[in-house]
């Protein structure tokens, strides 16, 4: 049960938000947080387990006070500017709403889908996609639509996953992942991503790459791996996975039989004439990989909650049969809007003209971090930065809530930067199982897809963490 805390929303509104209040002003502040979001852990825990919930939820981290919910806007003070959660501040291209609104208008486009997705939308993505995955796809066989890449993945796994099953999945991962594979009885395995010891020697402070140990890697896969969880471009890292990379993994997954899955939402994001490369198309791997994709990364609509998985059809096609069961059909008009999007993308030439955006978007954060002479990690792809905050110090009697006891200390770094500088990160060790929690405790994750008027306030902004670095 998720509670929003208005009262603590309400209560903060009379504070003159972002001048330095005085270190005793700060006490008194953060004592009445701490207090009303102990009251949110409480209420959003309290209440009793009438009928014995099923252990899935316990297993999956489900009922843990979860780290968007900690970082709501409902629970930072109210202009504080939001760069923590991974949605964007600007609409998805006119056209592409303009294909809903015609939708709407339809009787046809307030009815159920095709359980596979609408006809319309697979043949778009069949011929959006053309050749890249080195072959034509069959939009009846090798492609199905799904409710947003989550719900898609849950399928695949539902579809795959037996109890005891062991999925290896790198860290830090979308933490969605974690639940969807404990719902099903199967075990993370985590094989952690490593930053490189020393950042690279032609930028002033930043660009550490973050690097597979294979002998790691290696020594996860037991006789219990089902399946490997790729994640490229990645989120939170910003890593695109090298084609040397990707045929060590492929490697490993043709040894062992492994499925892959392949989670490449952010394909469009690619920076500095990088390549995105796709597993599916390394010799052997289309028939073990499902690529995951998404429209809300695709086209800046997160809300539509429509997704697509391309396989061949032994892997679609269990997946298929197990979406139908989870969802039945996914959301006709905005399934409408997503088929116009990848009609018209090419010859409007929309997603370079994103890139561009993103490239000016992501460069803002750069020049902040640069300025402010802390370490953050190169974002290569996806449009996530990660600050190293282990060199920021607050005052020592400053009073967290009692939500972050226990948690990293980036929580509480977090929480620090949100409350007395007005931005919102996310703390990157939600992204690590506890074992790991040590490597993401070091970092703070802040999304660069706002507008640049929201990303230079908040560059403005985070000058003042000067004033705690050591
Ligand atoms: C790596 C990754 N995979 C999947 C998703 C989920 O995408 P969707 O919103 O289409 O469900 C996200 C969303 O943040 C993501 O970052």
């Amino acid at each position: 049960m998720r509670v929003t805390v208005t009262r603590f929303s309400l209560a903060r509104s009379h504070r003159p938000v972002f001048r330095r209040p005085s270190t005793p002003t700060i006490r008194a502040l953060s004592t009445s947080l701490a207090h009303h979001l102990n009251n949110t852990a409480v209420m959003s825990t309290a209440w009793k387990p009438v009928f014995p919930f099923a252990q899935r939820l316990n297993d999956g981290r489900a009922l843990a006070l979860d780290v968007w919910t900690i970082f709501s806007a409902a629970n930072l003070p109210p202009d504080c500017i939001n760069l923590g959660q991974g949605y964007m501040n600007f609409p998805p291209p006119s056209w592409t709403r303009e294909a809903a609104e015609e939708a709407l208008r339809s009787v046809e486009g307030n009815h159920y889908s095709p359980t596979r997705g609408r006809v319309r939308l697979r043949k778009a993505i069949k011929e959006f996609y053309g050749t890249q995955f080195g072959k034509e796809l069959d939009p009846d066989t090798e492609i199905v639509v799904t409710s947003g890449a989550n719900e898609g993945q849950y399928a695949a796994f539902t579809a795959f996953i037996e109890p005891g099953d062991e999925v290896i999945i790198f860290e830090p991962f979308f933490d969605q992942y974690l639940p969807s594979i404990a719902f099903q009885g199967g075990k993370c395995v985590y094989v952690p991503l490593h930053p490189s010891p020393e950042p690279a020697p032609n930028v002033k402070t930043g660009k550490r790459s973050w690097t597979i140990d294979f002998d790691e890697l290696r020594r996860a896969v037991t006789p219990k791996t089902k399946m490997i969880v790729l994640n490229t471009p990645h989120n939170p890292v910003g890593k695109v996975f090298t084609r040397a990379e990707l045929e060590k993994i492929a490697q490993i997954a043709e040894e062992h039989n492994l499925i892959v899955m392949s989670d490449e939402v952010y394909e469009r994001l690619v920076f500095d004439g990088q390549e995105h490369v796709r597993i599916a198309t390394l010799p052997g791997m289309w028939d073990r990989t499902i690529t995951v994709g998404s429209a809300g990364k695709l086209f800046a609509a997160t809300g539509w909650r429509i997704g697509w998985l391309i396989g061949p059809p032994s892997l679609i096609g269990p997946t298929t049969a197990a979406t139908i069961r989870i969802v039945f059909s996914s959301n006709t008009p905005m399934q409408e809007a997503v088929a116009a999007g990848f009609e018209q993308a090419r010859e409007r030439g929309f997603f370079e003209q994103q890139l561009k955006e993103y490239e000016e978007r992501r460069q803002v954060l750069i020049d902040t971090f640069e300025k402010l002479g802390l370490e953050y990690t190169w974002p290569e792809g996806s449009y996530f930065i990660l600050l190293n905050i282990s060199r920021l110090r607050w005052p020592e009697n400053y009073a967290f809530p009692a939500t972050l006891e226990g948690r990293g200390r980036d929580f509480k770094a977090a929480w620090f930067i949100a409350n007395e500088i007005g931005v919102s990160s996310i703390p990157v060790s939600e992204f690590y199982c506890e074992e790991h929690v040590n490597i993401g405790e070091n970092y703070a994750r802040f999304a660069f897809c706002k507008d640049l008027d929201t990303l230079r306030r908040a560059g403005n902004r985070l000058q003042r963490l000067r004033e705690y670095i050591v």
